[in-house]
């Protein structure tokens, strides 16, 4: 194969963590660099519109290059910044997600906050998904299905390494094919968020956006309700909704009266709460001709994976019309489409990126957004 090196300038970090570059005014990928460095690379894949090229060489390094802390990295899927400061991988982060809001939510001056960091920027994350086959344990390599055996995880807690040890110990006696999922702490076999601290932020930060006083709670993608648990003092009623029946289980063990916990879909089950509640239903109609301020102030937190709202979800939302609406986003690109949709009915009051997942391109989100206050 006819493969190029090129001298290529770094001019931007796109999503997933590549670096940009233009070459024949086309845009070409490079893994593992920083935006104003100049590098050669190899291109390994030419497409129309873009190309995708490997790091030869580092010629003038960004100030902001370090070294990264494992053995693995280059190679493990798992990780993208390794080589950047921690500061500079906070402001890559903070920038795409206003840069997401903008491009893809045509969002205008959104009200940005500053990112919440990780007090760990390794030896975080409290569970990992390892895989094995034919006697190699480890993550997937960068853009593959195969395996690369990994002995330790610096992202990762002691106690996963423990239990990465111990796995890997077992192979001997011949383990089977697949996925292991290895916990810091045994017990909850549901979603739990991966980096402890930055999970206590999260919901810290969301106790702090919803007010007082409140009558009724939604905790939509609630897991084991790890943020209604944390309102009950605002709400006289809170419901948690989730379609995971084990996560569902843990949140009703210790439920108080005030709780109800539904295994259902969001889709389904939002239109159905609404549905039932006192005021209901409310319309389009109601909303353009004022009528929201007859019904009960109501709290409603969405935390859906990756793909975001499906059209259902935000039909529902803007039907049920509640007072303050908070989104938790691990996916900037759906949360702007999302928040492009909502818009006519909220304002955006602010929105606040977490690091949850230091080293790596992945990115949470809060945004607050109230219902607009509609003329008498
Ligand atoms: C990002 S997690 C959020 C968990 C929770 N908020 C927490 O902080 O622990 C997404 C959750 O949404 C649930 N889920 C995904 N799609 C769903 C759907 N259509 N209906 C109900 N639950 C869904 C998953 O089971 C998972 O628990």
């Amino acid at each position: 194969m006819n493969m190029r090196v090129v001298d290529l300038k770094i001019e931007d970090i796109a999503f997933g963590g590549k670096g940009v570059a233009r070459e024949q005014g086309k845009a070409v990928f490079v893994p593992y660099t920083i935006e104003s460095e100049l590098v050669s690379a190899e291109i390994v894949r030419e497409k129309k519109q873009f190309a995708e090229a490997e790091l030869v060489e580092v010629k003038q390094a960004s100030p902001d290059r370090v070294e990264p802390q494992c053995p693995y990295f280059g190679r493990c899927g798992g990780c993208a910044y390794q080589h950047m400061s921690y500061e500079h991988q906070l402001a890559i982060k903070w920038r795409q997600v206003r840069d997401a809001l903008e491009r893809i939510g045509k969002l205008k001056d959104v009200p940005m906050r500053p990112i919440i960091p990780s007090p760990e920027q390794y030896g975080y994350r409290n569970r990992i998904t390892v895989h094995a086959q034919d006697g190699v344990i480890g993550f997937f390599r960068r853009d593959s299905h195969t395996l690369l055996d990994i002995e330790r995880c610096p992202i990762s807690r002691d106690e996963v390494n423990r239990a990465l040890a111990e796995l890997r110990a077992s192979r001997n006696r011949g383990i089977r094919d697949g996925h292991y999922t290895l916990r810091a702490s045994a017990g909850a076999r549901v979603f739990s968020q991966t980096n402890d601290a930055v999970a206590n932020a999260l919901r810290d930060l969301i106790v702090d956006l919803v007010p007082p006083n409140q009558q009724l709670l939604i905790d939509a993608y609630c897991g084991s309700g790890l943020f209604a648990k944390a309102l009950l003092d605002k709400f006289e009623r809170v419901i948690g909704i989730d379609w995971d029946r084990f996560a569902i289980a843990a949140a009703k063990e210790d439920a108080t009266d005030k709780e109800t916990y539904i295994a259902g879909d969001v889709e389904s089950e939002l239109q159905q709460v609404g549905a039932v509640h006192p005021n209901r239903p409310v319309s389009a109609n109601d909303v353009q001709a004022g009528r929201l301020r007859s019904i009960a102030p109501t709290t409603l937190i969405v935390d859906p994976p990756a793909t975001g709202l499906s059209a259902e979800v935000r039909k529902a939302i803007l039907d049920l019309a509640p007072s303050t609406l908070i989104y938790v986003s691990c996916n900037p690109p759906t949360l702007a489409r999302d928040l492009a949709e909502l818009q006519d009915q909220f304002i955006i009051e602010s929105v606040t990126p977490l690091d949850m997942f230091p080293q790596t391109a992945e990115i949470e989100v809060g945004a607050c957004l109230r219902a607009v206050p509609l003329a008498s």
